[in-house]
C-alpha cells in the first residue's frame, strides 16, 4: 500500500517526507493557488524533496493545450505525473502522452467506466474521488471496489488511487480494498501516529523504568 501526501505545502511535505513513509505527493489547482507561489517553481521543489511521483495538473481544457502543458510540466523534474481531468478530451491527450511515455494522473472519476476509458487510454494513475462523493450521499469506496476489480479482470497496469479521503477510515478502507495508493491531507497523515493507548502505554512503561533506577 502506498502513501502519498495530497498537499502542496512544503512544510508539510518536509515533515511528512522525514518519516520516510511518504511514496509521492498529488497537488491540483486549488492546493497549488493556497501556497500562492510559483506554480513552476513550486513543484521543483517538491519533486527536489521527495524525489518519488508527484503529480501535477494541467489548466487547459483541449487536448493540444493539454499536451502543451504536460510536456513543459514533465521537462521539470523526472518525477513529474501529469494529472489530467477525466474528459473526452482529457481522454485523447492521455493516450498521446501514453504513447510519448508521459506518466499522467487521470483526476476527478466518479464513476467506474471513467477509470476505465482512462485505463484504456494508458493512465499511468487513477483518481477516483471518495470524499465528493460521500458528501453527495453515494458510497465512495464502492466505487474503488469496483474499479480494483475491473483492473484485475482485465490485468490493467494502470494503478489506483484513493483520492478526497476525509479521515482515516477511508485510508483503511483504500488498504482493504485493493487499491494501490491512497493521497492524504497532512493532516489524516499525522493522524496514523496517534493513539491514547499508545500515550497511555509508554507513559507507563517510562515511569516503571524510572523506579528500577531509583
Ligand atoms: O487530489 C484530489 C483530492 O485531493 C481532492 O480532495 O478534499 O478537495 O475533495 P478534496
Amino acid at each position: 500500500m502506498k502513501i502519498f501526501l495530497d498537499t502542496a505545502n512544503l512544510d508539510e511535505i518536509r515533515k511528512a517526507a522525514e518519516t520516510g513513509i511518504i511514496d509521492g505527493v498529488t497537488t491540483n489547482p486549488s492546493l497549488v493557488a493556497k501556497e500562492g507561489r510559483d506554480f513552476r517553481d513550486l513543484i521543483k521543489e517538491i519533486c527536489d524533496i521527495v524525489q518519488r511521483p508527484v503529480s501535477a495538473e494541467v489548466i487547459s481544457t483541449e487536448t493540444e493545450g493539454m499536451i502543451r502543458e504536460a510536456m513543459e510540466l514533465s521537462g521539470i523534474s523526472e518525477h513529474i505525473v501529469v494529472k489530467i481531468p477525466m474528459t473526452r478530451e482529457g481522454i485523447r491527450a492521455i493516450k498521446e502522452l501514453s504513447g510519448k511515455g508521459v506518466k499522467t494522473n487521470c483526476t476527478l472519476i466518479f464513476n467506474p467506466l471513467q477509470a476505465l476509458a482512462a485505463a484504456k487510454a494508458g493512465a499511468t494513475y487513477v483518481s477516483p474521488f471518495v470524499g465528493r462523493l460521500d458528501d453527495i450521499g453515494h458510497d465512495g469506496m464502492l466505487l474503488v471496489k469496483t474499479i480494483v476489480e475491473i483492473f484485475r479482470n482485465y490485468n490493467f497496469s494502470t494503478q489506483i488511487i484513493v483520492a478526497s479521503a476525509r479521515h482515516p477510515l477511508h485510508v483503511l478502507q483504500a488498504a482493504l480494498s485493493g487499491a494501490h495508493i491512497v493521497t492524504v491531507p497532512y493532516k489524516i497523515f499525522d493522524q496514523f501516529f496517534n493513539h491514547p493507548l499508545t500515550d497511555i502505554g509508554l507513559e507507563r512503561f517510562l515511569k516503571d523504568w524510572e523506579k528500577l533506577h531509583v
